[in-house]
C-alpha cells in the first residue's frame, strides 16, 4: 500500500496543473496516469486558449465580461454564470503564468501573443501555438511537475475508488509494468481522466479517453450532470475523424458544399464558419443529409488553398500533416474531406467551482468534471482553459481541505479490500470462457451512440438507442478476458472498463430522452426549440447498482448578469 497526501489521477493538462498548485501548497502529491503525462490526449489539442487579453488590432476592447458573455450565450444559457465568469476572469492570469514558465505561443510582431478569431466568439481572443497549441501547453506543464518534483508513477491504471464511510480515501491501481492491482491512499483524490469521447465510433479521441473518471465516480455514488449535452466538432477529417482545427476557419478557412458554396451563408450569415460548433456542426450535416455532400457523399470540404502556403506552413503545419498522411490530401493544393466529429463532453462529475464533488475528499477537474461552465455548447478554446483554470483551483481547494481534516489516516483494511475486490474480479473475468466478445460489443455501443444520439435526435430513435444499450449492458456480463497475462494486460483493462463505458452511455441516452427541448449540441427534431420555462435545468444522473439505468434529477442552473436571449449569429 502506498500512501500520498493527494492523488490526480491523469497526467493530461487538468492533472498536471491541478498537482502543480497542491504542491505548491505544501503538499505530500502524486499523479497516477495510464500513459506518461507527455502523451496525454491533451496534447491533440491543436487550435487554442481562450482568454481575453486584447492583443488581436480588432480585439482591443475585449474584456472578461465579453468572454463570459459569449461563453455563456455559446452555452444556451445552461452555463452557470458565476462560475463562466470566474473562468473568464482567471483566464489571462494563467495564460501570463505559463508564458512565464516558457510556454511557446505564437507571437505578433510587436512580441504580444498571438489571438486569432474563435467560434462564437465576438473578438479574436483565442491564443494559440501555430496548431499545437496543446502539445506546447502540455509539455510546458511537464517541465513544471517534474521541476518540482512532482512523483509521477506512470502506466497506471486507475482502477476504482477507495471509499470509506462515504469518503474518499484513494484510489486502486493496476500496474502495468509489474502487474497486479495496488492501493494508492490518499487524504484527497482529484479526478483529471478527460473525457469519454471513445464511447462514439467516429470521435477525435485519444484511445484513453474511455471517462473512466466519471464512471469511477458515478459508481461510488457521486452524480453526473448534464451528460446529454455531448459535442461534435464540425471538422473531423472524412476517413479518420482526426481533428482539424477551429483554427483553419479562425485564419478565414471555408467550408464548401457540393454545389461549390460557403455552406455557412444560409445559416450563419453574420459569423459564417465561425459560428458556434453545435450550430456549424448542424449545418454541415444538413448539406449531408440533403444531399449536397461533395459529389453528393458523406463529407464537405474545408477550404485553406485561398489562405496562401505560407500562412498555412505557419500557422497550421500540423494539421496540414496529418491532412497528407491520413487524407492522402495536401491542403496547400487542395480541399480537405471533413465531417462532424464526437469531440468534447460537456457533462461530467458535478462540482462546484473549485473542483469539489458532493463527496468529501473527492475533486474532479477538466473534461471529466461539468463545472458547469459550457453549458450545452461549449466553445472552441474554452476546453484548455478550463483544464488550467479549473486544475489550479481544484489542487488548491485539494490542499486546503487537507487543512480542515483531523483524522488523516485512511482505513488500511478498506483500501487493502478494494484491492483484493479488484484482483478477484479480474480473476473471475480470466476465469469465464466469455459467451460474449468484448470487442464486437464494444464496436456495437460506439454504432450505437453514434446513431442514435448523434447531432439530431428524437425521441423513437432515441428510445431504440436505449434499448440497444440495455441489451449491451445485459449481455456485458457474458465477457471474459482474451488474455489473462499480469502484466500490460490492456485486454483486461479495456475489459474492465467497457462495463463502465456502458453506464455513462445510458447516462446520455435516458438524460437524452428525457429532455424534451432544444438546447446546444442536444438538438431534438420532435421538440426544435429551447425551452427556458421546463428546462433551464441541470439534469442529475445517480447510478443505481440494482437498475439498469440510472436516476434522474435536476438542480437549478445559477443565472447572473447575462440575460437568457435567442442565439442568433
Ligand atoms: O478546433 C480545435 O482546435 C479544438 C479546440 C477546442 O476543442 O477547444
Amino acid at each position: 500500500m502506498i500512501h500520498h497526501d493527494v492523488i490526480v489521477v491523469g497526467g493530461g493538462l487538468s492533472g498536471l496543473r491541478a498537482a502543480i498548485e497542491a504542491k505548491r501548497a505544501g503538499v505530500d502529491v502524486a499523479i497516477l496516469s495510464q500513459v506518461h503525462p507527455g502523451r496525454s490526449h491533451s496534447g491533440a489539442a491543436q487550435g487554442g486558449i481562450n482568454a481575453a487579453l486584447g492583443n488581436h488590432p480588432d480585439g482591443h476592447d475585449d474584456t472578461w465580461e465579453k468572454h463570459a458573455f459569449d461563453t455563456t450565450k455559446g452555452g444556451d444559457y445552461l452555463v452557470d454564470q458565476d462560475c463562466a465568469i470566474q473562468m473568464a476572469k482567471d483566464a489571462p492570469r494563467v495564460i501570463y503564468e505559463m508564458d512565464h514558465w516558457g510556454c511557446p505561443f505564437s507571437r505578433f510582431e510587436d512580441g504580444r501573443i498571438a489571438q486569432r478569431p474563435f467560434g462564437g466568439a465576438g473578438f479574436p481572443r483565442c491564443c494559440y501555438g501555430a496548431d499545437k497549441t496543446g502539445h506546447y501547453l502540455l509539455h510546458t506543464l511537464v517541465e513544471q511537475a517534474y521541476k518540482l518534483q512532482v512523483k509521477i508513477y506512470v502506466e497506471q491504471y486507475v482502477a476504482r475508488l477507495i471509499v470509506h464511510e462515504g469518503v474518499c480515501q484513494g484510489v486502486v491501481a493496476y500496474d502495468m509494468i509489474h502487474g497486479g492491482f495496488e492501493a494508492f491512499t490518499a487524504n484527497a483524490v482529484i479526478m483529471a481522466t478527460g473525457g469519454a469521447g471513445r464511447t462514439y465510433s467516429n470521435s477525435t479521441n485519444a484511445v484513453i479517453s474511455t471517462g473512466s473518471g466519471m464512471f469511477m465516480a458515478y459508481h461510488a455514488g457521486v452524480p453526473l450532470k448534464d451528460m446529454e449535452f455531448v459535442q461534435f466538432h464540425p471538422t473531423g477529417l472524412f476517413t479518420t475523424y482526426i481533428l482539424m482545427t477551429e483554427g483553419a476557419r479562425g485564419e478565414g478557412g471555408y467550408l464548401i458544399n457540393g454545389l461549390g458554396e460557403r455552406l455557412m451563408e444560409k445559416y450563419a450569415p453574420k459569423f459564417m464558419e465561425l459560428a458556434p460548433r453545435d450550430i456549424t456542426a448542424r449545418s454541415i450535416q444538413t448539406e449531408i443529409n440533403e444531399g449536397r455532400g461533395i459529389g453528393g457523399g458523406g463529407y464537405v470540404y474545408l477550404d485553406l488553398r485561398h489562405l496562401g502556403a505560407e500562412k498555412i506552413l505557419e500557422r497550421l503545419p500540423g494539421i496540414r500533416d496529418l491532412a497528407i498522411h491520413f487524407e492522402g490530401v495536401d491542403p496547400i493544393e487542395a480541399p480537405i474531406p471533413v465531417v462532424p466529429s464526437q469531440h468534447y463532453w460537456m457533462g461530467g462529475i458535478d462540482t462546484n467551482v473549485d473542483g469539489a464533488t458532493s463527496m468529501p475528499g473527492l475533486f474532479a477537474a477538466g473534461e471529466c468534471a461539468c463545472v458547469s461552465v459550457h453549458g450545452a455548447n461549449r466553445l472552441g478554446g474554452n476546453s484548455l482553459l478550463e483544464t488550467i483554470v479549473f486544475g489550479r483551483r481544484a489542487g488548491a481547494e485539494a490542499a486546503r481541505y487537507l487543512e480542515g481534516l483531523t483524522e488523516k489516516r485512511p482505513n488500511a483494511r478498506t483500501a487493502f479490500t478494494a484491492a483484493q475486490l479488484m484482483e478477484q474480479k479480474v480473476e473471475e473475468l480470466g476465469a469465464k470462457t466469455g459467451s460474449q466478445d468484448a470487442y464486437a460489443l464494444r464496436a456495437e455501443m460506439t454504432v450505437a451512440m453514434r446513431e442514435h444520439f448523434g447531432l439530431f435526435r428524437d425521441e423513437p430513435t432515441m428510445k431504440a438507442g436505449v434499448e440497444k444499450l440495455l441489451s449491451i449492458k445485459e449481455r456485458v456480463k457474458g465477457i471474459g478476458l482474451r488474455w489473462t497475462g499480469s502484466v500490460f494486460n490492456v485486454d483486461m483493462i479495456r475489459t474492465v472498463e467497457f462495463e463502465g463505458m456502458v453506464d455513462l452511455a445510458l447516462t446520455v441516452g435516458m438524460g437524452a430522452v428525457a429532455r424534451q427541448e432544444s438546447r446546444g449540441a442536444h438538438y431534438r427534431t420532435d421538440y426544435n426549440t429551447r425551452d427556458d420555462v421546463n428546462w433551464l435545468q441541470h439534469t442529475l444522473a445517480y447510478y443505481q447498482p440494482d437498475a439498469a439505468g440510472p436516476r434522474l434529477d435536476s438542480k437549478p442552473v445559477t443565472l447572473g448578469p447575462f440575460e437568457l436571449q435567442e442565439r442568433k449569429y
